[in-house]
């Protein structure tokens, strides 16, 4: 009977030490940048506190969490580096602002996320880039050299990612950099910046996949969300865009580089007041590349400048070197797309010669524009292979 108990109490002692080591595991430990040093007075620099709480709690072997109370935070530029030891999330509550002092523009980004696996950007906080301060610092279309201003918020080789309730206002450049990544998640996010604020693109991505953008606002001075070379399986479902200039693919084939992009669906998604709507761009330059399977589905356009276009005659700045692209676009579905145009031409088609627009398939297009005399929508095709379905208008020219 001795013998028995002895055995049960064992087995109680293992029992309760899984039972408290899984605890440990399950477990977040707080990072809190105010046990760092950091101070919320809106004006000293919190950098090194910050990285200082984002060091220890990345070696921390189960779930950490850097802790960022409320209040106002002053930062200049940060990386926050991994690989860390477990899942890592990083809880903005306060606002952080960028340094409004120009000798500190010269920084690629503001806040670096880089080599980090099973990371959580949220909070419900508010990054301010203070762009107004530098906007007049870019003269990108006029310098060809111009250099660059901090993007808010970059990551770089980043996997198993979540960004969700946060406010980005008025970046210097780009809001969002998503580079290098897989399996990255932005939800529940709202950007903005003004419609004539220069290069603050909302979302940009390149080199990355599984990139999802969900129930997010976007109003911003240039592209809702751009797509560079390198990017597949990318789902935006949900987003509102504008002000802004729509939802873009490219520019792309400007340089030698291999420039392929493909599995996007682009769903539910809502623009107004924007210069675009769903874009793909490629310079009449030598680059190379392929563009193919994307799916635009179930959009609603509002007052939208050129609510579809494909322009592979990309120019922003000219004069541009031309030549036919050699980017080839194929397997394109337009689907349900409705609501204004804000020009006379609501689908633009000015596919490459060389190279042309194959397996374009329009269906289910009612995209109105009320001229002076009474005048309808209208669509042009240069160089397009594929079909239309069900209803058309403009009245289809594939
Ligand atoms: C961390 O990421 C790996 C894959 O990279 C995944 O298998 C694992 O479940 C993640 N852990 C947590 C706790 O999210
Ligand atoms: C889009 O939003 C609606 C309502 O807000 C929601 O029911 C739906 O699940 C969302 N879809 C996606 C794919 O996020
Ligand atoms: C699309 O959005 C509407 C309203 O915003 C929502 O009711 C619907 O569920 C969404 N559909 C999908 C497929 O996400
Ligand atoms: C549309 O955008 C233009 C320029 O970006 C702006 O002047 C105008 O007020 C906007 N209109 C609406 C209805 O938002
Ligand atoms: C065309 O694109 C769709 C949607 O992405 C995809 O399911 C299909 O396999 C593609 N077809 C070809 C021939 O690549």
């Amino acid at each position: 009977m001795g013998l028995k108990l002895t055995f049960g109490w064992v087995c109680l002692l293992i029992l309760s030490l899984s039972v408290c080591i899984t605890e440990a595991q399950g477990q977040t430990k707080d990072f809190n940048v105010k046990n760092y040093g950091a101070i919320a007075d809106g004006k000293t620099d919190n950098s090194k506190a910050f990285l200082k709480a984002w060091k220890e709690a990345c070696e921390w072997t189960g779930r950490a969490r850097v802790w960022i109370p409320m209040g106002t935070y002053r930062v200049n530029s940060a990386k926050f580096e991994g690989p860390c030891k477990g899942p890592i999330a990083f809880v903005i509550k306060g606002y952080l602002k960028a340094p409004t002092e120009p000798s500190l523009f010269i920084t690629e980004n503001w806040i670096n996320f880089r080599y980090v696996n099973n990371l959580t950007v949220s909070g419900g906080g508010v990054l301010d880039g203070q762009g107004k301060e530098a906007w007049a610092y870019n003269d990108c279309n006029k310098n060809p050299n111009c250099p660059s201003l901090p993007t808010t918020m970059r990551f770089d080789f980043v996997t198993n990612a979540w960004v969700h309730h946060l406010r980005s206002i008025n970046s210097k450049n780009t809001h969002i950099v998503v580079f290098g990544c897989v399996d990255v998640r932005i939800t529940t996010t709202r950007i903005s910046a003004p419609a004539d604020s220069p290069n603050t693109d909302g979302i940009k991505m390149a080199n990355s996949r599984g990139i999802k953008i969900q129930q997010t606002t976007i109003r911003t001075g240039d592209d809702c969300i751009a797509m560079l070379a390198g990017t597949s399986q990318v789902r935006i479902f949900n987003v509102t865009c504008g002000p802004g200039h729509g939802i873009s693919i490219g520019s792309l084939g400007k340089d030698g580089d291999k420039n392929d992009l493909f599995d996007i669906k682009v769903r539910n998604c809502s623009f107004h007041n924007t210069s675009d709507g769903i874009r793909i761009k490629t310079w009449a330059s030598p680059g190379i590349g392929k563009v193919s399977s994307l799916i635009y589905e179930d959009i609603f356009m509002n007052q939208v400048g050129n609510p579809i276009i494909i322009d592979q005659e990309y120019c922003p700045y000219p004069p541009c070197k031309t030549q036919p692209s050699r980017v080839q676009i194929s397997n394109v579905t337009y689907r349900n797309i409705w609501g204004n145009s804000g020009s006379k031409v609501a689908v633009t088609f000015r596919c490459s010669q060389s190279r042309p627009c194959r397996d374009l398939v329009m269906e289910n297009i009612n995209l109105h524009y009320h001229g002076r005399d009474g005048e309808g929508s209208t669509a042009i095709c240069n160089n397009v292979k594929g079909e239309s379905l069900g209803h058309q208008n403009p009245a289809s020219c594939i």
